[in-house]
């Protein structure tokens, strides 16, 4: 499987500009990512109502395709897409084809002939989405669910989607991204989302054995220092520490790492009065985030979850809809 940079090439958008796939923030344009936030405007009054469906993906089938473990990702793609009154199929694929020596293809290939629509993907492995896409036939989209360190773009929107409801706008905003820089695709894909919607400022603020040696390089201002990192902030993004993908001793301990990087109400004194806490989930209470924090009123870390399900129900709509205008273009043709 390809590993993946920057200029990986990006097969995300149809010829007619729309999104076909939604794999990366990259290639995508300011206007690309502020219609994905319209759209999810439109659904977020949908899950208020009493009867929380629209029929636009009707006769679609959804397959939700996790390589790795998830609570709150693969939940609000599965309500998304019901949301969106699709057919969804959640493949186990700890009990499925792939334990019994079943390779990635194959399994593809089946569920294709089932007639799936669209694959959900999470890997642990950077561009398993992107190879995925690139090995479909045309009448498949795919949506990354978050692969490796490399990119996990609905839960950036997400995050734009919340900041945009308790900001208004990014111009003249500055964001902290706080912790496991390292290991975290969401941050990637974060910042990427920021910069291309006109941030003002997006800092990451870590020790240095958690930040990627080209940090500069993704058009941030680095920290090492929360005192300094936090001043005047608007809003502050607090990262898991990813033991998971640790290799080696990178921090001291987590009770060390709390003390230098973990967010309480002393430090969060730091950002501006207003400023919002946000944290991806699942949170670390004591590690990197105070319970109080957590559970205080500048939090907006359930927003964010709400959030999720009309961001995700705006990628699978817009998704389904650059799939069919292509096949239509491809007809015509014919
Ligand atoms: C994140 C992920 O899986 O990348 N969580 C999420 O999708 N809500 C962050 C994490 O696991 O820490």
């Amino acid at each position: 499987m390809p590993e993946l940079d920057e200029h990986t090439p990006v097969l995300q958008l149809n010829r007619f500009d729309q999104l076909r796939h939604f794999l990366t923030i990259d290639g995508l344009s300011c206007q690309h990512l502020t219609d994905i936030l319209d759209t999810a405007d439109t659904f977020i009054e949908v899950g208020s109502r009493s009867i929380k469906k629209v029929p636009l993906l009707r006769g679609k089938t959804v397959a939700n395709l996790f390589f790795e473990a998830s609570t709150r990702t693969r939940t609000t793609f599965e309500l998304a897409a019901k949301r969106l009154s699709a057919d969804v199929l959640n493949i186990n694929i700890s009990t499925s084809a792939t334990s019994k020596g079943e390779s990635l293809s194959d399994m593809l290939q089946n569920l294709e002939a089932m007639a799936v629509d669209m694959f959900v993907v999470r890997h642990a492995q950077s561009g398993a989405p992107h190879f995925i896409a690139e090995s479909v036939t045309p009448r498949v989209s795919v949506i990354n669910a978050g692969d490796g360190r490399h990119a996990h773009p609905t839960q950036a929107m997400l995050d734009m989607l919340t900041i945009r409801q308790h900001k208004g706008q990014f111009n003249g905003l500055t964001v902290a991204i706080v912790g496991d820089i390292l290991h975290s695709r969401v941050a990637r894909s974060q910042i990427r989302a920021l910069n291309v919607l006109g941030a003002r400022e997006v800092r990451v603020i870590a020790p240095d054995t958690l930040l990627p040696v080209d940090v500069e390089s993704f058009g941030v201002k680095v920290f090492n220092d929360m005192s300094q990192g936090l001043e005047g902030v608007d809003v502050v993004i607090m990262l898991r520490l990813q033991k998971e993908r640790m290799e080696g001793a990178l921090l001291p301990s987590e009770s060390e790492f709390f003390r230098l990087y973990g967010l309480s109400e002393k430090k969060l004194k730091l950002a501006k009065p207003d400023a919002i806490v946000m944290h991806p989930g699942p949170i670390n209470r004591g590690v990197e985030i105070d319970s109080a924090v957590a559970d205080g009123p500048q939090s907006v870390i359930l927003n964010e979850v709400t959030n999720g399900i009309a961001v995700r129900m705006a990628v699978l709509s817009m998704a389904m809809s650059g799939q069919i205008a292509e096949l239509a273009a491809d007809e015509e043709v014919i």
